[in-house]
């Protein structure tokens, strides 16, 4: 199977990302032929600072490689470096209508939260997605629950656009992981981990064991002191629960027996063992690439090589079926 994700290069990582999709990538570079992406021209559509995008984007590369990624599994790029993705998604362009892309709720939740800067690539966002990901004849896309409905309206593109030009596209099949498809914010569990939006309710994938102690032991909880797994009634302790059991690898319903009668300050101490023994190996590898900033740039470049081979054969396709050759 061919996969393709990719992540923005906005800042740092954090465990929300890592659940949702990054360990979802790790097990499948291992059977399929896996593709991802730093996509640098998503990351320009909200407010950024240009000094510091290539420093972003080195910093997710390095994540990548920290938290598992493979190079030698899996193909590493940049997405600006490969041209036919813009090409593509002004091609998809012509044939989308503009009720379809001002539906989409991250367009929608993103024109609230900067409505000095509702430009048009913010729009064409979904656009420039779905031509990541046709580009490569994908058959999977491992992201998290707030990416769905940018596949489904790829797929959508995708049968389009073989029903009036004749086959060209796969039509990709999104992948959620079965839990932590999408993990809440520490501060407030009724909201989605997003740090820009609270980076106290956030635990970086990097974040130092003093910092995970104190945003643990400060997450909010919930009436009484049972660890109980109901989202609706529990949200903050079920939330919680997520994390330790995808840390962990013990299930929800193991971990429930395991703290039945210990209460909410036990429990959280032992996610904070859980958290930090994890996370240690990431920071690890990752001080040692910090250093070795030549070596991430040839995978890069070589990635970029290998991704504009499959790229250019499934543009120079659709403008034959478009008339453009
Ligand atoms: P981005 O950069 O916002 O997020 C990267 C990945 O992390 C997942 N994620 C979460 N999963 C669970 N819980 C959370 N709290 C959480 N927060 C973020 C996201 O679902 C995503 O998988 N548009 C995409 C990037 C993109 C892309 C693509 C993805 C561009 N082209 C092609 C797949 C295929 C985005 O902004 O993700």
């Amino acid at each position: 199977m061919r996969v393709f994700s990719g992540i923005r290069p906005t800042g740092e990582l954090h465990i929300g990302n890592y659940l949702g999709a990054i360990k979802q990538w790790i097990e499948l570079q291992e059977k399929n032929e896996c593709i991802f992406c730093i996509v640098d021209l998503h990351a320009i559509t909200t407010p950024y600072q240009p000094e510091r995008l290539q420093e972003n984007i080195m910093n997710l590369a390095i994540a990548y490689l920290a938290a598992g990624l493979n190079p030698e599994r899996c193909i590493l790029f940049v997405q600006s470096q490969v041209k036919e993705h813009t090409e593509l998604a002004w091609l998809l362009g012509t044939m989308t209508p503009i009720g379809e892309l001002q539906r989409m709720t991250q367009f929608k939740e993103k024109k609230k939260k900067h409505p000095e800067y509702v430009n048009a690539g913010l729009l064409n966002y979904p656009l420039l997605m779905a031509s990541d990901i046709l580009l490569y004849q994908t058959d999977l896309v491992p992201v998290g629950k707030d990416q769905k409905q940018h596949v489904e309206l790829t797929r959508e593109i995708a049968r389009r656009f073989n029903k009036r030009f004749g086959k060209t596209f796969k039509e990709p099949e999104v992948l959620l992981p079965k839990i932590g498809e999408k993990i809440m914010s520490l501060q407030n569990p009724k909201k989605k981990m997003s740090k820009t939006d609270d980076p106290q309710g956030c635990i970086e994938l990097f974040e130092k064991p003093e910092e995970i102690k104190n945003k643990i032991m400060a997450a909010v909880t919930d009436p009484g002191r049972e660890i109980k797994y109901d989202p609706k009634k529990k949200p903050g302790i079920s939330n919680l629960l997520t994390i330790y059991s995808l840390f962990s690898g013990k299930s929800i319903k193991e971990l429930e027996g395991d703290f039945k009668g210990r209460g909410y300050e036990e429990f959280k101490k032992s996610l904070i063992k859980v958290l930090i023994n994890y996370l240690e190996p990431f920071r690890q590898k990752r001080k040692r690439l910090l250093k070795r900033e030549t070596f991430i740039k040839e995978i890069l470049n070589q990635g970029a090589k290998k991704a504009r081979l499959i790229a250019q054969s499934t543009l120079e396709n659709v403008r034959k079926k478009m008339g453009l050759i």
